[in-house]
């Protein structure tokens, strides 16, 4: 089969296209034909092997342990292991190529992968291939900090609104009947506003910290404030959550990059504050997908999706990530 491989971390040009053997099927795996697949600032960490305490969370210490990158993708079932009882093949699924933690090359950008069945559902029945690859990591770590969250006519604002994450984010807030507002650079917020935002900011306009506007739910894709900014601009019970690292964690060391540190920091202040700074153990994947399927069919989420490139053309999805201009998603075709 054809599959992006590198066999060293670094940039993209460590990634090449090559022909290797199709993946075994364990007992409880699904053989997938990969149809489409999405890029996500994950894949660049697993990529570049940074920051470096990914390699001993099983990444690989000096070389990636899985040759082939990826964790999103659709497509349909080739064949199953001899555990599998949901799927069978011909069904049309979408799904996670990984369980556990995401940094980590997962597979998902060849034309075959085998998946652990809890990773995947079928897919929306009024979705294409391209729009539901585009769905599982964005919109279940969105899911994950937003649901049981929001009360309707809350106000809630959602930083970097208009990216991978933030588009999947805006979406939810306004099925779960919040007020929403959209932060994010100026040329992305008539597409936020169009996905539903009732309130949009141009960060470079406008700091939302500064404005006096008070908030009962903020969820941080690019985590630029600090925290006491970010707890004035918090109603005083209302739910602070931190998704990443600021360009893919630029501010922060080569070892923990600026992701864990802030955790880290919320997690030694969160007894001591009344605002609930957003800590929570994960669900797993197989119930957000059944949820997320459903919003999907219903139309009340619908996957935003900025460019598309061949398999061939991995390094430059890659690039255009890491060049943060994408509005919404990137899909890879297969
Ligand atoms: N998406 C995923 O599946 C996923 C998975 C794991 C972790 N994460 C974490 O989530 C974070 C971002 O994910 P993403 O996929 O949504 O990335 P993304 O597609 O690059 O989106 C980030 C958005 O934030 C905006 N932004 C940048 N600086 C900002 C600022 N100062 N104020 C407000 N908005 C700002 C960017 O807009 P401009 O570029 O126009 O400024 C962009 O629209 C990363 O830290 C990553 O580690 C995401």
């Amino acid at each position: 089969m054809k599959a992006i491989v590198q066999d060293k971390y670094g940039s993209t040009d460590v990634l090449e296209l090559k022909e290797i053997d199709k993946p075994l099927v364990e007992d409880d795996e699904v053989l997938v034909r990969v149809h489409a697949a999405s890029v996500h600032p994950d894949v660049w960490h697993a990529m570049r092997g940074m920051p470096y305490v990914l390699r001993i969370m099983g990444s690989g210490l000096f070389k990636p342990k899985n040759p082939v990158p990826g964790t999103d993708m659709a497509g349909h079932v080739e064949s199953v292991g001899n555990k599998v009882e949901q799927f069978q093949p011909g069904d049309e699924v979408f799904g996670e190529t990984v369980t556990g933690n995401q940094w980590h090359n997962a597979g998902a950008f060849a034309e075959y992968v085998s998946v652990a069945e809890e990773a995947l559902a079928l897919k929306p029945a009024n979705l294409t291939f391209e729009q539901a690859a585009a769905v599982p990591t964005s919109a279940l770590i969105a899911r994950e900090n937003l649901r049981d969250r929001i009360q309707p006519g809350q106000k809630v604002l959602i930083n970097g609104a208009g990216g991978g994450l933030g588009t999947f984010a805006v979406q939810l807030a306004k099925s779960y009947g919040a007020d929403v507002t959209g932060v994010d650079s100026a040329g992305k917020l008539d597409m936020v506003r169009s996905i539903g935002a009732d309130h949009v900011i141009d960060y470079t306009q406008e700091d939302f910290t500064q404005s006096g506007e008070r908030y009962d739910l903020i969820l941080d894709i690019p985590g630029n404030h600090s925290i006491s900014e970010l707890r004035r601009a918090l109603t005083p019970e209302g739910t602070y959550v931190l998704i990443g690292h600021d360009r893919f964690g630029a501010s922060g060391g080569r070892l923990l990059g600026s992701g864990i540190p802030r955790f880290l920091k919320l997690l030694v202040l969160s007894p001591f504050v009344s605002q609930d700074l957003g800590l929570r153990f994960p669900v797993g994947t197989k119930e957000h997908l059944v949820v997320l399927k459903e919003l999907l069919e219903a139309g009340k989420v619908t996957p935003v999706i900025d460019r598309t490139y061949p398999l061939s053309e991995v390094a430059a999805a890659i690039r255009y990530l890491e060049a943060g201009q994408a509005s919404g998603k990137i899909v890879i075709t297969v």
